[in-house]
């Protein structure tokens, strides 16, 4: 995105308050440097940087009994990489509206491959929770929490909390732009790229929102945010003593906020939840009263507004909901704040009365507070809500949300990890037998470090071999064009490609036919004599590679890369790998055959699954061993890499840093590996 650079900044004690900022560019390409200089006018955010953010970001969907068909379209606008938290505070019954949602979004999450929270306001069991971490100010007389947006969504900050996320942002769910939906989802991680504290909150201006009358008509301003922003305004420029307009988005219902901003802040219930946000803020970090998080103060809080370029479409409720709910609740946390000095109030009460709010001389009506979300004892919510989030998942039946990282990586289980290649390694490069490792294999089971094979062997293959070492790891298969993961394994929310029987699968490849086509066009001219294991029989297949029947049937079973066997002399060979590469395709050399493949290597592979056990158990030391050219990406990527020797009792000449080589052929050097792997001492990590 390419947005207008910034303009005169107001600071009130350690608080930024950065003026709308318009967007020019929705889309501003990806990382090619441009022959313009950047560091001048408009600042451009990257596509990767946008979506790095994303997969830090939570989006809260507040719902109460919304038209359906205008929910799936928010869905469908809020981008892959951000975890929805859908808050619903729908009517139940005979009528179940929560249902119809859950359905929809167990649909929309299925067929998108994602994983969604959808809970409804008023369960039991979290008002329970709640009460039980010393956060009960958000319940009802009855205990369940209370009706209303701004309760949903501090539900909505703790569930983000505890799923480990870094920001939270916010997205009615009555926008008819699905279009728009997307664009808020973009401006909020583009304001927190923008941002250098950890402190920061996007909030949207809308640039127009129009009123369908007749004609349809673009209106930029809502009267409430109008006389809401200029009370605000009011109130800051009696504080720093200079007139200012800076705030254009009191009412901002669509923002988004750092969770370490977020848990700091207390809310108000109601529609005055935005407005009291900017007020918190003011008051715990203007430095009007004594400030007392010094960390905050000493980074500072950071208040970005930037304008939109999609239209504002939503429900309309009505001339009473606006003044009632919206504007009288927004400047009464004004009036209401410790901060407020007389000459703002006053003009508030006078503004109330003469929009017939108050009588002269009435109360201005005062709203019930929340805490900050951080004085809930979050580790209690945390374990409470981890045995019940199941239930609160979709798509049903996929678990990968139920259970909290945070509570997940406490429950520390594994410390080491071993990557290891199959042929020639954990199997006997002629017998195919793995004899030899088998009592290391247990050992290392009983030592609860993980054996996660990656080979170039297919899903089917590798299945056998797991099945009989009663191995249930997740594997990489094909070389590194996927990575298969059993369901249950990890306890925390990752994306998938697809979805095969027990196993979510993430494809770093292309497809296997994608791989024949491109493999198609290789011409004659090269001489060498070029098989396909796809083109042969299992017959044929077991008996060049010398696998049985079984075996052969499972190694034609491939969806990201062909065998392919190449003979002729040297110089027929070279010209057939460079024919190859020309395709745009890679190979590696796996000691009989050829293996063909497009995107995704071990190494690549090996990294995306050293970071998901990261992820779910803390630090893990690596391990890697192979035993062959095609493992060197692997070995790479590990803090120990470990080479076996091949049937001659040599090594392969790899040059892999670090690299240790242990005696023995294929699985007896394994053996030799896995005594040293068990072996504590002299296990550094490599950075
Ligand atoms: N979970 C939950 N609980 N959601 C609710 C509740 C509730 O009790 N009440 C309303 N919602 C949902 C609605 O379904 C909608 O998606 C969203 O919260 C906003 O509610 P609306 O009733 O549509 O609010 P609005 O359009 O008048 O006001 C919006 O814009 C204002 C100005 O920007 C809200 O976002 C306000 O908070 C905002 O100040
Ligand atoms: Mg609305």
């Amino acid at each position: 995105m390419r947005i207008e650079s910034s303009g005169q900044i107001e600071h009130l004690g350690a608080v930024r308050i950065h003026p709308v900022r318009r967007v020019l560019e929705l889309d501003s390409g990806t990382r090619i440097p441009s022959q313009i200089k950047e560091s001048v006018g408009p600042q451009r955010i990257e596509r990767d940087v946008i979506a790095g953010i994303q997969q830090k970001l939570a989006i809260v969907l507040p719902i109460r009994d919304e038209d359906l068909k205008v929910f799936e379209g928010v869905l469908s606008g809020i981008p892959h990489d951000c975890l929805m938290i859908v808050i619903s505070n729908s009517q139940r019954g005979e009528i179940d509206n929560l249902k119809k949602e859950q359905e929809i979004l167990d649909r929309f999450c299925t067929a998108t491959k994602r994983n969604a929270i959808i809970i409804h306001q008023k369960d039991t069991r979290l008002g329970e929770a709640l009460a039980d971490c010393g956060y009960s100010q958000v319940l009802d007389e009855k205990g369940l929490v209370g009706s209303g947006k701004a309760e949903g969504m501090i539900i909505g900050i703790l569930l983000a909390l505890i799923l480990g996320k870094e920001y939270v942002g916010f997205i009615d769910t009555d926008n008819y732009i699905p279009g728009a939906v997307w664009e808020y989802a973009q401006h909020y991680a583009v304001g927190f790229g923008l941002s250098n504290s950890p402190y920061a909150m996007t909030r949207i201006l809308w640039r127009y929102k129009p009123k369908i009358s007749g004609e349809l008509y673009f209106k930029k301003w809502g009267r409430v945010s109008e006389i809401t922003n200029r009370y605000i305004n009011h109130f800051i420029s009696t504080k720093s003593k200079f007139e200012t307009d800076v705030i254009k988005t009191a009412n901002a219902g669509e923002h988004a906020m750092s969770l370490q901003l977020a848990k700091r802040l207390a809310y108000a219930t109601g529609y005055g939840v935005e407005t009291q946000e900017l007020m918190s803020i003011f008051e715990q970090f203007s430095g009007l009263l004594p400030i007392v998080d010094k960390t905050v103060a000493e980074k500072g809080v950071d208040i970005i507004q930037t304008e939109t370029v999609n239209p504002h479409i939503h429900e309309e409720r009505g001339e009473e909901h606006l003044v009632q709910d919206m504007l009288v609740p927004s400047l009464s946390v004004i009036y209401h704040n410790p901060l407020c000095e007389d000459t703002t109030r006053q003009l508030i009460a006078k503004q109330l009365v003469e929009l017939e709010c108050i009588t002269r001389g009435g109360e201005v009506p005062q709203l019930r507070m929340l805490p900050p979300p951080e004085t809930a004892d979050t580790r209690k919510f945390t374990s409470i809500m981890d045995r019940y989030l199941s239930d609160y998942s979709v798509p049903k039946g996929w678990p990968p949300v139920a259970r909290l990282p945070s509570a997940a990586s406490k429950a520390k289980g594994v410390t080491k990890l071993v990557f290891t290649d199959l042929d020639g390694t954990l199997l006997h490069p002629v017998s195919y037998s793995y004899a030899a490792a088998l009592d290391s294999v247990r050992k290392l089971q009983g030592a609860r470090i993980p054996i996660v094979f990656c080979s170039a062997k297919t899903m089917a293959e590798q299945q056998v071999y797991r099945r009989e070492l009663d191995i249930k790891d997740p594997f990489i298969i094909e070389n590194g064009a996927a990575i298969v993961v059993p369901k249950d394994y990890f306890r925390f929310p990752f994306s998938f490609s697809r979805v095969i029987d027990d196993y979510f699968v993430i494809e770093l490849g292309v497809p296997y036919e994608e791989i024949r086509n491109r493999l198609g066009m290789l011409s004659e001219e090269h001489k060498a004599k070029v098989t396909f294991f796809g083109d042969l029989s299992t017959e044929e297949v077991s008996k060049v590679t010398g696998l049985n029947l079984l075996m052969a049937r499972l190694a034609k079973q491939r969806e990201y890369s062909e065998t392919v066997i190449i003979e002729g002399d040297k110089k027929h060979l070279e010209s057939t790998l460079a024919a190859i590469k020309e395709a745009g395709l890679s190979y590696t050399f796996g000691g009989k055959f050829y293996e063909v493949y497009l995107g995704g290597d071990k190494g690549k592979a090996v990294k995306i699954m050293t970071e998901l056990f990261k992820l779910n158990f803390g630090d893990v030391y690596t391990t890697g061993i192979g035993d062959s050219l095609n493992d060197v990406e692997m070995l790479a990527a590990v803090d120990l890499p470990i080479l076996v020797q091949k049937v001659d009792n040599r090594w392969n000449k790899l040059s892999v840093k670090n690299l240790r080589r242990v005696t023995g052929i294929g699985p007896e050097g394994w053996a030799k590996a896995a005594s040293e792997i068990l072996d504590n001492s002299n296990q550094k990590k490599k950075k």
